[in-house]
């Protein structure tokens, strides 16, 4: 068999998201070019693709679909139902950023479109599942050999808060820990509850921030995810699982040389970037090459990728979570599997 060609791949969506992953394809992946940034913003494409060898720029997302080989979409949440339509339409296969739509009828027609084609074309930008440190835990987790997971601590802090409601804060910050919940401990989450208490001051006025969530997953391990999207020291995700007789955390610290001191005491100082960009570079980079290795080789399989049912299953509880919050109860999660 002769070399297979690289991979031509449009990007839907050149803002933060975008521009983060034209960048580590052009300079950083196997395989791979940039054949089209697409933005409805034709200014913000022409500047993202300036830099790219043989980019093209558009507002065209139909012709960019069509001439591409795989599409990575990082366009706004709402958005994404339509374009992974397109993309499904043409039979494409793509990446779409999390989280996989906006509401659980969304996800659902999705899940049902892909499985209607047979096949797989649909990933979802999960890339805690590609980080080293989250790979090592779920490995700790699986080698049994400090026994069962009992517990999985997170906490998920951003320097500002960003969300226009407390809805949209839990369906598009804490679905990356409810999907790295589910796959660490290798089952669903079953059961959710959301609270919030004493508020950050710099908060918007309009929604919660903190917010606190206790998940029990199938078998009855207890996680919990501190979301505090108003932090301001920086950037910071921990996560901590514990077992039978033992554990293990990511310590959340990131690399960055302009880090602030998130103690006063300079003995005690941890340092921790400001930027999800620069914590996550490598996990974005590992997920990227996985997925375009799939695409160009794809009797490899998309198995290390989060599925479009993860992203149905990770909104399910967000949405469950919600519904916690306003009821103060706990919330029954029911994910329905695919049908065969
Ligand atoms: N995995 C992660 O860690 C992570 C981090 C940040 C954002 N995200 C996700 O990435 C996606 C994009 O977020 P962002 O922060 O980059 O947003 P952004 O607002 O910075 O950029 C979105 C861009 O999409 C363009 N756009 C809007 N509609 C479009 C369409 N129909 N087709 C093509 N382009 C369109 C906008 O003009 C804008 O330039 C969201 O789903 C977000 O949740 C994921």
């Amino acid at each position: 068999m002769g070399k297979r060609p690289d991979v031509r791949i449009a990007v839907l969506g050149a803002g933060r998201m975008g521009a983060e992953h034209i960048s580590t394809l052009s300079f950083n992946i196997k395989n791979a070019v940039v054949s089209h940034v697409v933005d409805l913003d034709m200014s913000r494409a022409i500047d993202v693709a300036d830099p790219i060898e043989g980019a093209v720029a558009t507002s065209d997302i139909d012709a960019a679909i069509a001439e591409a080989d795989a599409v990575v979409i990082a366009a706004p949440e709402e958005r994404h139902r339509l374009l992974i339509e397109k993309a499904l339409a043409a039979d494409t296969p793509m990446l779409c950023e999390k989280p996989l739509a906006t509401t659980i009828e969304d996800c659902l027609a999705i899940v049902e479109a892909e499985r209607a084609l047979g096949k797989r074309l649909i990933s979802i930008g999960f890339m805690r599942r590609f980080d080293p440190g989250y790979r090592a835990l779920r490995q700790m987790i699986a080698d049994g050999t400090d026994g069962p997971a009992l517990m999985i601590h997170n906490s998920h802090r951003n320097v500002q808060n960003q969300w226009d409601t407390t809805a949209d804060q839990i369906r598009y910050l804490p679905v990356h820990e409810f999907d790295a919940i589910r796959w660490l401990a290798g089952e669903e989450i079953v059961r959710v509850t959301a609270v919030t208490g004493k508020q950050s001051q710099d908060k918007p006025p309009e929604l919660d921030d903190p917010i606190f969530i206790v998940c029990r997953t199938a078998s009855g391990i207890i996680a919990d995810i501190e979301m505090y999207s108003s932090a301001k020291y920086g950037y910071e995700v921990r996560c901590e699982v514990v077992c039978d007789s033992g554990t293990a955390s990511l310590d959340g610290s990131s690399r960055s040389a302009h880090a602030p001191a998130v103690l006063a005491d300079p003995q005690l100082r941890l340092d921790v970037g400001r930027d999800w960009r620069d914590r996550f570079s490598n996990a974005y980079r590992l997920e990227l090459q996985a997925w375009v290795t799939s695409v160009r080789e794809p009797e490899s399989g998309f198995s290390q990728l989060a599925s479009a049912y993860d992203g149905y299953a990770s909104l399910l509880v967000a949405q469950a979570c919600i519904e916690s919050l306003e009821s103060g109860k706990p919330v029954e999660v029911h994910p329905q599997p695919p049908a065969l």
